[in-house]
C-alpha cells in the first residue's frame, strides 16, 4: 500500500457491500497517519471521569490519539482539556499520571502556563518567562503562547469527552441513542445522587496490535467466546462461572450503522437479573444487584432494551455496562501497537462489600493480569504480527458473517439487532470508520430520529 496518506483509496480499503475489509489498516503507517489526522483529530474521544479531577486545580493526563492532554479542573469547576506539549519548543510540560497544580512549568527551559483562569484570563495561558526583560526585551506576545485547548469538551454523567473539530455534533447527538446503554455503565443505579465514580488507579498496559482490535472485539464480537474456553472450561474466570460459556445464556447484539457504535446484550425484554456465580458467595452484593437490575427494568419501561453487557462507542472507547462496570480505552501509539488503558467504575454510594466485590471482579477479568483479558491481548498481537508480511496484507479480512440479516429496532434510531452470532456490529464500526477517513463524519445518519422517553440525564457543554 502506497506510504502516502492522500491517496488512500477508502472505498477499497472498506468494502461495504462485499463485507471485507484490506488488512492494510492494520498495519500500515499512512493509514495510521490518516487515522490521527481524519479521525482523532475530529471524533468525540473519552479522555477521563470527573472523580478523576474532584478539586479545583486538580489534573490528570490522558490522550487524544497519540496527543498527549492533561484534563484540568479550574476554581469555578469548569473541566478544561489542554494541549501537553509547551509552545516554546514541545516539551511536555506535565510528565506525572494526575495531581494537583495551579501552574505547569516546563522542565526544560522554564515557562510557566496557567491551569485556571484566577491566574489569567484563559486556562492554559502563558503566565511566566523566564528573563523575560532580557532575553526577550518584554516583546514576546505571551498572549499568543498558551498551551492549545481542546475547543470542544463536554460532561456526560462524569464522563469526559472531547474533539479538536470546533465544528463537531453535540456530543449527545454523536452518541445517538447508544446513550441508553452508555447509561448502563455510568449509572450503576439507574440515577442514584451519588452516580459512578473510578476506582483508583487506572490500569494501563501496552499491546503489539492495531488498537482497532480492541474496540472491534467489544463492539459484539460474540464469535470468538473459545478464546476464553480454558478458564470457563475449569471454572476459573472472573465470573466464577463453569463450563462451557455458550451455554450459558443467550446473546443479541445491537449496533448502530450511522453512528458506528454497538454492544452486545441479553435479549429484550428480559426480567432476570444477570446471573454472576461469583456474587452468589455474598449474599449482601448479590441482593443489591438486583435491586439494581429492577430499578432499572422499572425505569426503561416498555422501551426497547437489552441488559447491556458490553459495547463500544466509536472510535476507541469500549465499557461493560453491568457489574463490574469498566471504560476501556484502545489508544493508538502505532500501526502495530496500542496502549490500552481500563477505569473500574463503582456507585459512590454503594455499601462497601459491594464495590469491593465489584473491584476484585475487575482485577480477575483486566489487563495483562487478568484471567480473560490475556486471552484477547494474544489473539490481537498474533493477528498483527501476520498481517505486516508483503504476502499477507494483500489479503482482506472476512466480515461477511449474518449481511443481510439485522432488522430493525422499534424506538432506536437507527439501531439494527442481530441476534447473536454476526458481524453486522463489525461492519457498522468499520463503515463509519471509513465516514471518518474520507473526511465526511457529521453527514447525520439517514434514519429518523424516534424520540423516547428517558431518563434523567446531565449533560453541559463545559467548553
Ligand atoms: Fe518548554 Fe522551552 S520547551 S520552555
Ligand atoms: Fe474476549
Amino acid at each position: 500500500m502506497a506510504g502516502n496518506a492522500d491517496s488512500l483509496d477508502v472505498d477499497a480499503l472498506v468494502d461495504r457491500a462485499g463485507g471485507t475489509v484490506a488488512r492494510g489498516i492494520f498495519v500500515d503507517q499512512a493509514v495510521f497517519e490518516a487515522e490521527q489526522e481524519r479521525i482523532f483529530t475530529r471524533a468525540w474521544l473519552f479522555v477521563g471521569h470527573e472523580s478523576l479531577i474532584p478539586k479545583p486545580d486538580d489534573f490528570f493526563v490522558s490522550r487524544m490519539g497519540t496527543e498527549s492532554v492533561v484534563l484540568t479542573r479550574d476554581r469555578g469547576g469548569q473541566v478544561h482539556v489542554l494541549l501537553n506539549s509547551c509552545t516554546h519548543r514541545g516539551m511536555k510540560v506535565c510528565r506525572y499520571d494526575q495531581g494537583n497544580t495551579r501552574v505547569f512549568t516546563c522542565p526544560y527551559h522554564g515557562w510557566s502556563f496557567a491551569t485556571d483562569g484566577k491566574l489569567a484570563a484563559t486556562p492554559g495561558a502563558l503566565v511566566g518567562v523566564p528573563h523575560f526583560d532580557r532575553a526577550y526585551h518584554g516583546e514576546l506576545k505571551r498572549d499568543d503562547w498558551g498551551l492549545v485547548r481542546a475547543p470542544r469538551v463536554a460532561l456526560y454523567k462524569g464522563t469526559v469527552w472531547a474533539s479538536w473539530d470546533p465544528d463537531a455534533v453535540e456530543l449527545t447527538d454523536y452518541l445517538g441513542d447508544m446513550r441508553l446503554y452508555l447509561d448502563f455503565a455510568l449509572d450503576g443505579r439507574d440515577g442514584s445522587p451519588g452516580g459512578s465514580v473510578v476506582v483508583e488507579g487506572v490500569q494501563k498496559w501496552r499491546v503489539n496490535a492495531n488498537w482497532k482490535f480492541a474496540p472491534e472485539n467489544f463492539i459484539g464480537d460474540m464469535y470468538h467466546d473459545i478464546s476464553h474456553r480454558s478458564v470457563d472450561l475449569v471454572g476459573i474466570g472472573p465470573s466464577g462461572g463453569r463450563g462451557r460459556r455458550d451455554n450459558l445464556r443467550p446473546r443479541t447484539t445491537i449496533c448502530f450503522p450511522g453512528l458506528g457504535h454497538g454492544l452486545i446484550g441479553e435479549p429484550p425484554h428480559t426480567s432476570e437479573p444477570p446471573y454472576v456465580p461469583a456474587w452468589k458467595k455474598y449474599p449482601e452484593v448479590e441482593e443489591y444487584f438486583r435491586q439494581v437490575h429492577e430499578r432499572r427494568v422499572a425505569l426503561l419501561g416498555e422501551r426497547p432494551r437489552v441488559t447491556m453487557s458490553v459495547g463500544t462507542i466509536f472510535p476507541n472507547m469500549s465499557f461493560h455496562g453491568r457489574q463490574p462496570r469498566t471504560i476501556a480505552v484502545a489508544h493508538p501509539i502505532s500501526p502495530t501497537e496500542m496502549e490500552m488503558w481500563r477505569f473500574c467504575l463503582i456507585d459512590a454510594d454503594a455499601p462497601a462489600a459491594v464495590n469491593d466485590a465489584a473491584r476484585h471482579y475487575f482485577l480477575r477479568y483486566s489487563g495483562p493480569a487478568g484471567m480473560t483479558e490475556s486471552d484477547d491481548l494474544e489473539n490481537w498481537s498474533y493477528a498483527t504480527e501476520a498481517s505486516r508480511g508483503p504476502i499477507a496484507r494483500r489479503q482482506r479480512y472476512n466480515y461477511q458473517m449474518g449481511m443481510g440479516h439485522a432488522r430493525p429496532v422499534p424506538g432506536l434510531r437507527g439501531a439494527v439487532e442481530n441476534g447473536e452470532v454476526t458481524e453486522e456490529n463489525a461492519r457498522a464500526y468499520y463503515s463509519r470508520w471509513s465516514d471518518f477517513m474520507r473526511g465526511d463524519p457529521w453527514t447525520p445518519p439517514a434514519a429518523e430520529y424516534v424520540p423516547m422517553p428517558e431518563p434523567a440525564r446531565e449533560t453541559e457543554d463545559a467548553g
